[in-house]
């Protein structure tokens, strides 16, 4: 175990924070041989994974950082129509979908380029272009923290939701996610219909697109929309996309006829924040070290120099001035530590 680490390199917004105790997990034993020491016992941790999602809001962790590095991914079983693929928690998640894809296995495809490690996943249910992690998940290992058992969650145990799961909330920190076992297709499934998949195809003249040629559109396409996190500090979308109800919908609507919004079960409407925030004025608003990112204003960045809390501090101003706008409470997606 590590003492004093500088937890920069280990979060996408590239905020500096001192972890009081750090260590690297590249195995099960590691991780039960971590559960013995009294350090554990004593200290409060925080499961690290690629830290794309994640606000260091202190210049210090008074605690344990622990970062998932396992390896390792493997066919389980194959048959004619599919396959389940184990993938250990610490792959990396852009290169996972890239060699599903490249092994002619359907099902992770539109989750291309998000980065970030396979254990993080589940946490928050990734999605992107219409597809979650959650339609391909089949099982996950997690060990017990206090007992150092390993646990296998279903899909239906995980309770996924937009961006949500059981490991985010009732669970948290209670348990380590070690692998996850994905059910892909050998069946052409690909899902074109969402956002502006079927513009850039027609763009590069794209009729009926090969499951690596849909792979490839979507890494463009978010290459063109969300900032190179090795280049400007951020972690992805910052906010949720709000979901109000129909009747609020409909009054915003007459006064914004052009206010794009996706249909929810039970009378509901789901509005992207990127919209709501773009016409409060944000898009594009940066002071030296923190901004809204210029061609999506979902994304805060960081440009280097700043602390967590100016994040914090612009997130607030966000928000209030979207409420005031709209009505609307828009809440982080991002976890604040
Ligand atoms: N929009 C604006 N202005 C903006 C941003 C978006 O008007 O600055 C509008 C767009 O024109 C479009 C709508 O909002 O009509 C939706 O935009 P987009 O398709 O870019 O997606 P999003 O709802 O802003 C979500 C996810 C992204 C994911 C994309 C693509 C959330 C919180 N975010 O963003 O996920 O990549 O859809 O499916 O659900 C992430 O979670 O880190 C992430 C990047």
């Amino acid at each position: 175990m590590k003492t004093n680490v500088n937890l920069q390199p280990y979060n996408s917004f590239g905020f500096s924070a001192t972890a009081k105790y750090f260590v690297e997990i590249n195995g099960l034993d590691d991780l039960r041989k971590l559960i013995d020491t009294p350090e554990f016992k004593k200290e409060k941790h925080l499961i690290l994974s690629g830290g794309n999602n994640i606000l260091f809001t202190n210049d210090i962790f008074d605690g344990i950082v622990i970062l998932m590095n396992n390896k390792g991914v493997e066919v389980i079983h194959e048959d004619e129509e599919d396959a389940i693929v184990r993938a250990q928690a610490g792959e990396d998640w852009p290169k996972f979908v890239k060699q599903m894809v490249a092994r002619g296995l359907y099902g992770v495809e539109n989750l291309a380029h998000i980065p970030g490690k396979v254990g993080a996943a589940p946490v928050q249910n990734i999605g992107a272009y219409g597809m979650e992690l959650k339609d391909s998940f089949l099982q996950c290992e997690a060990m017990d923290l206090t007992t150092g058992q390993t646990r296998i969650f279903t899909n239906e145990a995980c309770r996924f939701g937009y961006r949500e799961s059981i490991f985010k909330h009732e669970l948290k920190g209670q348990y380590i996610i070690t692998s996850v076992d994905f059910q892909l297709s050998k069946q052409s499934t690909l899902k074109l219909e969402y956002g502006n998949i079927k513009a850039y195809l027609a763009e590069h003249s794209i009729e009926q697109p090969t499951l690596q040629q849909l792979h490839d559109a979507i890494c463009a396409i978010r290459d063109a929309k969300l900032p190179d996190v090795k280049q400007i500090g951020s972690a992805g979308s910052f906010f949720k996309n709000p979901v109000i109800e129909a009747a609020q919908f409909e009054t915003l609507q007459k006064q914004y006829p052009s206010i794009p919004h996706y249909d929810e079960p039970e009378n509901r409407v789901k509005v992207p924040a990127g919209w709501l925030i773009e016409q409060a004025g944000w898009k594009g608003w940066r002071n030296e070290h923190v901004g809204v990112y210029e061609n999506q204003a979902l994304v805060l960045v960081h440009y280097g120099g700043g602390k967590g809390l100016d994040i914090v501090e612009l997130a607030n101003k966000i928000q209030n001035s979207v409420n005031e706008k709209f009505g609307i409470q828009i809440s982080p997606e991002v976890n604040f530590v």
